[in-house]
């Protein structure tokens, strides 16, 4: 995720934005860049890895004395993290210098009129698109406001942008559309940055931007418009109390809890630029041929989405699918044919057993997909095609909004495979594609409430000593990361299980002192994980049971959730159970965002 800041004032301004970007750190980048105005000239410097590599190249320039400039830290989605890519970008003529975070899902097109204009392009970003069409506006005889609104209303997708220019000093313009941007109100100096901390030493006084505008500031001014009409817009000024660790999580208690609460912004993201209309594009995957036989390959919560996606890749897409461990698959004998391929799953991208088993595929010859969060990262580089799940920085160590981007991903690769295939119908895709549409939706509406019932459920079953959670069909894989996250956080022994096989053993272990989390949705399994909830029940066993408004399940507790097609319906489960562990460990006074004896990264065997 890219932090932006831009600083108008009286101070040096290249000193506050590299501390501002110092405070962006958090959110995870491989490249930074700073612009700044002096003597009637835009400069810009930028330096891929950390902040002391552009620091390095700063200290190495003559006396900046500017008193207003912008910067950038870039976690790179779509180019490589190199110089070249890395913000801020210049227009052509030099005269406009631009910082962006989002994508620009047009830019093609918009890039090959400007192109047709004359314009050249330096970099492969969709930034130096926007910011040399601003600039044709500007050449074309629009004040600079009006033609950055003209431009940015061509733009189709998600923004936050600063931008100056050469020849209006001292003053910054920025715009947000679906991506964070703050106006911080100082004495005599102003800032926009994508997140407080950026700015909380120097002012506590901000103005939360809406989508479609506009905020034009100098140190002591600023007005903000609506980006529709260019009309003035209501701007309240609201204080902040949070301390600095407070405000990277956004006023939550932990970044777990802040994690989860942006599920819906992943979901929204993960869309964005990959479905056009009713279509799915990964333009990653083209040049490589559809499988016939997928082996998917993960650790730990990743392994858990392989296991979820197993349920859609092979009814959409045709595609006969192995879902494994990657330590068990890094040291298997494997009998393979013709058209296989592997998927492997890494948030984080450098998990040493899943990087240990792409490298295996690949020595006979089997094909590798990497799906990962991290851009740079080793198994994104190893692979054959890389897909970025576009969450964001993960901080808490128990991973939570990884696996909500990995399924989304997923789905669309399910999709997509069966749009090439031509298993999947043009009215089955667009219902799934119109079901996923309306996940951010519901998710931001429910969340609150079950974050509620999550922390009253919690307090009542936080002293059990072990746990069951069962599921069946799409619920299995849920169940299996359900247990995952109460044992990661709150140290409960807790075992996932497919309904299905608890008469197969561990229903010997049932008794009143052994609680069972029960996935019951109304899919087409429901009669039979009905029929195991009953089961436990007559054997004296406690139920929470997860179940849709209405059910005719008799447990010890119900938490209802809204209804929804099977196959989304893990989308809004997954956060009850990731809210239930929170809740639980939490209520134990747990180290929630690093628990005991975890790593997030694991790179070694
Ligand atoms: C560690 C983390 C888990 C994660 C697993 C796989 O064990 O604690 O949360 O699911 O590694 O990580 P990866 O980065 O490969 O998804």
């Amino acid at each position: 995720m890219c932090g932006i800041i831009a600083y108008a004032g009286h101070r040096p301004a290249v000193p506050v934005v590299l501390e501002g970007l110092r405070r962006l750190e958090y959110r995870g980048y491989d490249s930074a860049g700073v612009a700044w105005q002096m003597r009637g000239q835009l400069h810009i410097a930028r330096a891929s890895g950390k902040l002391q590599s552009l620091e390095d190249k700063l200290a190495s320039m003559p006396a900046i004395t500017a008193t207003c400039a912008m910067g950038h830290t870039r976690w790179a989605t779509h180019g490589a993290p190199v110089e070249r890519n890395a913000h801020p970008h210049l227009s052509n003529d030099s005269g406009l210098a631009i910082v962006h975070n989002g994508i620009i899902e047009n830019y093609r097109e918009l890039r090959e009129n400007l192109e047709k204009m004359g314009y050249r392009f330096y970099s492969e970003t969709d930034t130096e698109v926007l910011i040399n069409l601003v600039s044709e506006y500007v050449k074309s005889g629009l004040d600079v406001l009006p033609a950055f609104a003209k431009a940015l209303k061509q733009a189709h997708g998600a923004y936050a942008v600063c931008m100056l220019s050469k020849d209006e000093p001292g003053v910054i313009y920025a715009a947000r559309m679906s991506a964070p941007l703050i106006f911080g109100k100082g004495v005599g100096e102003n800032f926009i940055a994508s997140d407080i901390p950026a700015f909380l030493p120097w002012t506590r006084e901000v103005v939360f931007l809406e989508d479609g505008q506009i905020v034009c500031a100098s140190a002591n001014e600023y007005s903000v418009y609506e980006l529709d009409r260019l009309s003035l817009a209501a701007a309240p000024v609201r204080k902040i109390q949070w301390d600095m660790q407070a405000a990277q999580k956004d006023g939550f208690k932990h970044f777990m809890l802040k994690e989860i609460f942006e599920q819906p912004r992943v979901i929204r993201d993960g869309m964005t630029g990959r479905v056009q209309g009713e279509k799915v594009v990964l333009p990653e995957l083209d040049k490589l041929p559809v499988p016939e036989r997928l082996h998917i390959v993960a650790c730990g919560t990743s392994y858990h989405s392989g296991l979820w996606a197993r349920y859609l890749l092979e009814p959409w897409a045709g595609i006969a699918c192995d879902v494994e461990i990657a330590s068990e698959f890094r040291y298997r004998d494997m009998v393979l044919g013709e058209r296989e391929m592997a998927v492997f799953i890494s948030q984080s991208g450098e998990t040493a057993d899943t990087l240990a088993a792409l490298r295996k595929a690949k020595a006979v010859g089997v094909p590798a997909i990497g799906l990962c969060n991290v851009v740079g990262s080793s198994i994104a580089r190893e692979a054959d095609a890389a897909l970025f799940t576009q969450a964001g920085p993960e901080i808490s160590v128990a991973s939570t909004k990884a696996m909500s981007s990995q399924m989304l991903a997923l789905a669309l690769m399910a999709i997509y495979w069966g749009q090439r295939k031509g298993s999947l119908k043009a009215d089955a895709e667009a219902a799934l594609l119109a079901q996923l549409a309306d996940l951010p939706a519901l998710l931001d509406d429910n969340l609150p409430e079950m974050r509620k019932r999550a922390k009253e459920l919690a307090q009542k079953y936080a002293q059990a000593r072990n746990f069951f959670y069962i599921g069946r069909g799409f619920c299995w894989p849920l169940a299996l990361e359900g247990a995952l996250k109460l044992k990661e956080l709150s140290y409960i022994h807790a075992e996932g299980y497919a309904g299905g096989e608890l008469k197969h053993g561990p229903i010997a272990l049932i008794d009143a002192s052994l609680p069972t989390f029960a996935l019951a949705p109304e899919d087409a399994l429901f009669p039979k994980i009905k029929s195991n909830i009953e089961e436990i029940e007559a054997r004296a066993g406690r139920v929470i049971a997860l179940v849709n408004p209405g059910s005719d399940v008799s447990a010890t507790d119900v938490w209802a959730v809204p209804a929804l097609p099977a196959s989304v319906a893990g989308f809004l489960i997954l956060p009850a159970l990731q809210l239930f562990s929170y809740e639980v460990a939490d209520y134990l006074g747990n180290d929630v965002d690093q628990p005991r004896n975890l790593a997030k990264s694991v790179t070694v065997e």
